[in-house]
């Protein structure tokens, strides 16, 4: 595999494949686990994660990549094969969440800055010399009828140019994620105001980015999709579609090589809907595919239940959405390939 940022780029959104996001931390893993009544231990993360990731036909189909936690970088299967080996066996490109977090933002009530560039350097290049070949880095921005304030995306974006400059001087490409929050506080914002935040973000973002010099041609945009808020659910597939994509030509250079959308809280078939229209008879100048946690890994997590019984059960549910985001990806899923499964 080329060690160049621009082919690392182009094998991450190649055609009807997309990203599966298993870097929830320590303390995100664990809520997913309560939903399931499991304890949250280094070997249940890890059975599940090897569960996901020994998902034979869904990972060489359909995985480009797979964004771990550091812990799962570094981590075993059962069997004592590590898990960047077993993720390269399957085609798939090993990445790595590198951020530490969103913390309150001194003197802004109510929204985050991203924490985690101190030391950057030097971890990225124990995560390259470890097989990571991406990053990912997440700010967050919150939606209200006052919010986000302009010092909150500017610091976000800032952060995130910064990490991807860093990034790509340790030969590790970027996934650069500003996520516009749909659920959050109070989460009941139009598709109006989801598109007005998302497009000044994604501005300044690349203004940013610019500002860095950080090469296009070597990152990833793993924005979110222009949608209301979770309690003001109205807009058709159509609209978030059509919106999104308004959004990001206007703001997203046709350099970028590609652009993996989050699920941000949206259904398992919200999100592979939404993503199957936007590539559905349209002509983009970038790739586009998944970066999806949640969206890809509901159903297998509440069929697998940490149950060593259970895993065909899990490895069957992740392989049934990932075809279904795959599809998606190449514009051609359907609402009655749900149900052929
Ligand atoms: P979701 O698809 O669950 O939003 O997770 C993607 C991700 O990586 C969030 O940072």
């Amino acid at each position: 595999m080329s060690e160049r940022l621009e082919d690392i780029a182009a094998a991450m959104v190649a055609t009807g494949k997309g990203l599966l996001a298993a870097d929830e931390s320590t303390a995100t893993i664990g809520k997913r686990f309560d939903t399931i009544g499991l304890a949250s231990t280094e070997t249940s993360r890890r059975d599940y994660r090897e569960m996901l990731f020994r998902s034979d036909e869904a990972m060489k189909a359909c995985i480009s990549g797979v964004i771990l936690y550091e812990e799962t970088l570094f981590q075993k299967a059962a069997d004592g094969t590590p898990f960047v080996d077993i993720i390269r066996a399957a085609g798939a490109v090993p990445g790595i969440k590198v951020d530490t977090g969103a913390k309150p933002m001194a003197k802004f009530p109510g929204e985050t800055i991203t924490e985690g560039l101190d030391g950057l350097a030097g971890r990225l290049k124990t995560y390259y010399d470890a097989g990571a070949r991406f990053a990912k880095w997440r700010g967050v921005i919150s939606v209200s009828d006052i919010l986000p304030s302009f010092g909150a995306i500017k610091a976000n974006a800032q952060a995130l140019a910064r990490y991807a400059a860093l990034c790509q001087e340790a030969g590790i490409v970027p996934i650069v994620e500003p996520e516009v929050l749909m659920d959050g506080a109070p989460g009941n914002h139009s598709i109006d105001r989801s598109e007005e935040v998302t497009e000044e973000t994604l501005r300044i973002v690349f203004e940013e980015l610019s500002d860095a010099r950080v090469s296009l041609e070597g990152m990833i945009l793993k924005p979110s999709m222009v949608i209301d808020g979770k309690k003001a659910r109205q807009a058709s597939v159509a609209e978030v579609a059509e919106r999104t994509l308004k959004v990001l030509k206007r703001t997203v250079p046709a350099a970028v090589p590609g652009i993996a959308f989050l699920s941000g809280g949206q259904s398992t078939e919200e999100a592979t809907a939404h993503l199957s229209a936007m590539k559905a008879g349209s002509d983009l100048p970038w790739g586009m595919t998944f970066s999806y946690g949640r969206a890809l890994q509901t159903e297998a997590l509440t069929a697998w239940s940490g149950k060593p019984e259970n895993v065909a059960a899990g490895q069957r549910a992740f392989t049934h959405r990932a075809k279904m985001c795959s599809l998606a990806a190449t514009g051609g899923w359907k609402k009655e390939f749900e149900q052929a499964a």
